[in-house]
């Protein structure tokens, strides 16, 4: 049985049910005059959300023994404004010409941090998040793929996509596949979890817009996905086990600026049920 640790200052507490209100497995509970409980019997339908500690107006909840103190408290000054995020998610743009230079360590520390607040499906927040530090390392990955791009083709295997990469990189070293991006996240979970697919892509759109909002470029990477389908090794040198899930993007600093954004409206369908 799971041990949620709940703990209420019964000193600031106002009895005001909200945490049980918000509880999406009722878990919680406040009987009439009394202070916040955990239902008997239902911990383990817990999923850690923390929305109870969340909405205490009081900050009067403690669950799996956190400070609602340490919470970054609601700001709502801080909310980017409608124009804003859509200016962002209609100028973000995929890049595909980086600038030579690794992005800090900080920074793409502090986005990983920021990924670590991703909605997962049950919250079960079970990515994992593998990243290329800097060009060294993805030179280093690039000529690993390549050379097992290579040896698949020479087999008889492999892909028109992983011979195309290997022809354009053993000519004249072209990236076809990084777009000689910096650096490289990874985000993959196991498949036996229900909503894996969707969790990893909204991880990486996420970090998307995180990334775009810092100035820096980024790009899905299917090609990855294609090549590692066709090309043995490419999985292990990933670092993924087998029954993982994943997709990618790359990112740095794009070399690219672009003066507008492309014109979009009406290009997908729109339905409304009836
Ligand atoms: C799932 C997915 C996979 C993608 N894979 C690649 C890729 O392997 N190589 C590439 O150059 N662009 C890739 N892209 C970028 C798309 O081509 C790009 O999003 C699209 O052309 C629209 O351009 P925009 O992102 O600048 O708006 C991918 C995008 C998505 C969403």
């Amino acid at each position: 049985m799971k041990d949620l640790k709940l703990k209420v200052d019964e000193g600031t507490c106002t009895k005001c049910g909200l945490c049980a209100d918000d509880c999406p497995t009722r878990v919680v509970i406040v009987k009439p005059g009394g202070y916040p409980e955990v239902t008997a019997g239902r911990e383990d339908q817990c999923i850690a959300c923390q929305h109870c500690l969340a909405v205490c107006p009081s900050g009067a909840l403690s669950v799996f023994g956190l400070d609602p103190g340490d919470s970054e408290p609601w700001d709502a000054s801080k909310a980017p404004s409608p124009e804003s995020m859509g200016w962002l998610v209609r100028n973000r743009r995929s890049a595909r010409k980086y600038r030579q230079e690794n992005v800090p360590a900080a920074v793409i520390n502090e986005l990983l941090d920021d990924l670590q607040y991703v909605p997962t499906g049950g919250n079960r927040r079970h990515l994992r998040f593998t990243v290329v530090d800097d060009l060294g390392a993805m030179a280093r990955l690039l000529g690993r793929i390549v050379t097992l791009c290579e040896k698949a083709v020479a087999q008889g295997g492999g892909s028109r996509l992983a011979a195309g990469v290997v022809k354009y990189y053993r000519r004249d070293g072209h990236d076809a596949l990084f777009r000689g991006a910096p650096h490289l996240l990874v985000v993959s979970a196991s498949r036996e979890q229900g909503t894996a697919a969707q969790d990893v892509s909204l991880a990486l759109a996420y970090f998307e817009l995180l990334a775009a909002s810092r100035g820096l470029g980024t790009c899905w990477c299917g090609f990855l996905s294609l090549i590692e389908a066709a090309v043995p090794g490419v999985r292990e040198e990933l670092g993924l086990a087998p029954d993982d899930t994943f997709y990618s993007l790359y990112f740095g600093f794009p070399a690219v600026r672009y003066g507008r954004a492309p014109q979009r409206r009406g290009t997908s369908q729109v339905c409304r049920w009836s």
